[in-house]
């Protein structure tokens, strides 16, 4: 096995193309990332067939300005990674066959990376010297998932969402108060200007034997809070508003994060995902960590979000057990991490 290993990797689950070139799993010589945020914007949400077109449109400039900033040339390369899932199908597949004309042109392995286990990745980045195992909060848009990374491509589910996704319920709740999209970093925002306490919505711990979550319930809660207040023709103060029901989703992802953290008598715990770029949620989770004397990490926002450095991360340690996908590597939106 070469001791200096390239891996190309593409991102195009959702709304942001991306490709970045990484240097043996965890030194990023390139994370270029084209987001379709303005696009999706008028319509309060990512339209699939939208995004289907515009990684079409941009997929060979994103992939290009990857190499040109990484200083490489394609003879270095030395395999192609893409993200199969889970995600849009129409949107997974242009990155999926994309990186398979490029497999096949430059005639190197091919690899294909789990979306969920890529944004755990991003901690690899980093943190250098950080091995498994160790606990990670998975929010994003799309999923909510407590894992234990038991080794490397080992991974344990703890505890999941039941229905809507942490990053989902902000952006639902961020639309509902007459923000844009997407819906988190604009509540966040919000929230500065409010006061936390000003509105005690529920903190959905479902029961105590579990680590699952559910967000459709306190969701629920803010509209109907805001549909009260509009026929009572009362003020909505969206301050507050943002800043409670933020309030309600970290004390609840806080809460299971620490007790998966004890329950593995682990002392490492880690977060990712879009909604890990959330300065609350960073904050609180760290002091709690502190409390317990455990190591906390936190991705920088650039590498929470969709990107490609973090699949070109786990790549790297599919390359080294020779977990290679062939021709037949197929988009698969439903895409599980473990059962
Ligand atoms: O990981 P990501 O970029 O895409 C998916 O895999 O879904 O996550 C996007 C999600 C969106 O729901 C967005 O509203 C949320 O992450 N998000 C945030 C913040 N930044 C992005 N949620 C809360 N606070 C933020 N600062
Ligand atoms: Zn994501």
């Amino acid at each position: 096995m070469k001791d200096n290993v390239l891996i190309l990797a593409i991102e195009s689950s959702c709304d942001e193309t991306a490709c970045s070139i990484v240097e043996n799993g965890r030194n990023v010589l390139s994370n270029i990332i084209s987001s379709q945020i303005e696009i999706h914007k008028q319509y309060g949400g990512v339209v699939p067939e939208v995004a289907s077109r515009k990684h079409i449109e941009n997929i060979s400039d994103v992939v290009n300005e990857a190499i040109i900033k990484a200083n490489v040339s394609c003879d270095n390369i030395d395999a192609v990674a893409v993200t199969y899932g889970p995600g849009l199908v129409g949107a997974l597949l242009v990155g999926v066959n994309y990186a398979k004309g490029l497999s096949y042109a430059w005639n190197k392995p091919l690899i294909g990376v789990n979306h969920i286990e890529g944004h755990i990745y991003a901690n690899f980045i980093e943190n250098k010297d950080l091995e498994p195992p160790f606990v990670c909060l998975v929010a994003s848009g799309g999923h909510t998932h407590l894992i234990y990374i038991n080794d490397y491509g080992k991974y344990e589910i703890m505890g999941k969402t039941r229905d809507d996704a942490a990053g989902e319920a902000f952006d639902k709740v961020a639309r509902a108060i007459g923000l844009g999209y997407p819906g988190g970093p604009l509540i966040e925002k919000k929230a500065k200007e409010g006061n936390e306490a000003a509105i005690n919505f529920p903190r959905a711990v479902i029961d105590e034997d579990t680590l699952d979550f559910s967000f459709s319930g306190l969701k629920s809660a803010v509209l109907n809070y805001i549909h009260n207040k509009q026929q009572k023709n009362e003020e909505i103060i969206a301050e507050d508003v943002a800043a409670s029901f933020q309030q309600a989703v970290v004390d609840v992802l806080v809460m299971k994060t620490m007790k998966a953290a004890k329950l593995r008598n682990c002392k490492i715990v880690a977060l990712a995902g879009g909604v890990a770029s959330n300065s609350s949620l960073r904050e609180a989770l760290e002091k709690e960590c502190k409390k317990n004397n455990y190591v906390f990490l936190k991705p920088s926002s650039i590498l929470c979000t969709d990107n490609a450095a973090m699949i070109g991360c786990a790549a790297y340690y599919k390359y080294l057990k020779k977990e290679f996908s062939d021709a037949s590597l197929n988009a698969i939106p439903n895409l599980k991490l473990a059962d």
